[in-house]
């Protein structure tokens, strides 16, 4: 055993060390020169051979060897360190000025456009929006408006009964006679809503669908004022040069009552696809309030009058938008939807 042990120990460790460029090199080297079995612990061991006198000064030498490898290896290793953390952060680094995926939004679905669209317009003319709830009783839904105990849309087949005093809202007409028994005239609501009814779903059927109901309740109030209503209102909504037509009809809650029908938004009335080539489309069912529902409500018909309409939102919203099929929207398909 001699210095020129230590020596070679000395230049390998060295070379090794200012030839390695990854931190786990830099631990295999150290553990193949100073770890337990390492080169130069082994020198340690064996140093018990030597003769008495010559152990200190060896030693020395081995220990100023371990040392000069240890500082090397520890130079190195700060070194690669601080490589590879730039290294690092160079790959990690955010760019902050980097413009951000973008967040889908929703979209008003098209039943909603046309229900603001219309309470804007009943609001432009003084109208107030009243509510009312869904599952509703038989008083509302159909006695206080004058229907009879015997008519055809009582039927169990045309509504959905809870039970025999209550189900799901047929129409929005209730929501008329709760504001009539709960407020004094004057009275200018309409009533957005859903209602349902025990229809099979096709293209022009739904068993939830839409409507907004309107009342109109004061001294002095007559038909002609319902015609001018609506007809402002027809205008305000397919344009100015929409006219409309009213046709003799009947509802239990109306006397006389009219369904009433726009010049098709579409053609302007020379006849197309929409309006089935007649260039009208029927849009809702009016009159004037019949006495006995005014009266059922706590309304004197002698002191007032008033007039009552309904249309369906869904036909609005489908003519607008030349949706063809009902069930779109009833589907909830985003593509169909994010569309408006
Ligand atoms: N409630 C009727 C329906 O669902 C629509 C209606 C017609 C409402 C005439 C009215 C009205 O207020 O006067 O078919």
């Amino acid at each position: 055993m001699n210095d020129s042990i230590l020596q070679s120990i000395k230049e390998r460790a060295l070379h090794q060390v200012s030839e390695s460029n990854d931190s786990s090199t830099i631990e295999k080297i150290r553990v193949s020169f100073l770890g337990k079995k390492g080169e130069l612990t082994s020198i340690l061991r064996s140093m018990k051979d030597l003769p008495k006198e010559e152990r200190p000064a060896f030693g020395q030498k081995v220990n100023m060897l371990r040392e000069t490898i240890e500082s090397a290896l520890s130079e190195k290793s700060k070194t690669l360190h601080k490589i590879e953390q730039s290294a690092r952060l160079r790959f990690e680094k955010i760019d902050v000025t980097e413009p951000a995926a973008a967040v889908p939004f929703g979209s008003m679905h098209p039943i909603s456009l046309v229900q603001e669209e219309l309470e804007e317009i009943f609001i432009s003319l003084g109208f107030n929006v009243a509510d009312g709830p869904e599952i509703e009783l038989d008083h509302y839904n159909f006695e206080l408006l004058n229907i009879p105990k015997d008519h055809p849309a009582r039927d169990m087949q045309d509504s959905f009964y809870f039970n025999p005093n209550v189900l799901l809202r047929t129409h929005t007409s209730p929501v008329q006679a709760r504001h009539m028994t709960s407020h004094k005239p004057p009275i200018r609501i309409v009533c957005p809503g859903r209602v349902y009814r025990c229809d099979e779903v096709d293209a022009t059927h739904s068993p939830v669908f839409h409507q907004m109901e309107g009342l109109v309740v004061d001294k002095g109030i007559k038909m002609s004022d319902l015609k001018g209503t609506l007809d402002v209102f027809a205008k305000k909504l397919y344009g100015p040069e929409t006219k409309t037509r009213f046709r003799p009809s009947y509802f239990p809650f109306t006397e006389p009552s009219a369904e009433v029908d726009l010049t098709c938004s579409m053609c302007h009335g020379k006849g197309c696809r929409v309006c089935k080539g007649t260039g009208w489309i029927e849009v809702l069912g009016c009159g004037m309030v019949n006495p006995n529902v005014l009266t059922m409500c706590g309304i004197d018909p002698n002191e007032y009058s008033g007039f009552a309409f309904g249309l369906g939102l869904d036909r609005i919203a489908c003519i607008k938008y030349g949706v063809s099929d009902l069930r779109l929207l009833y589907e909830n398909d985003t593509r169909f939807l994010s569309q408006f």
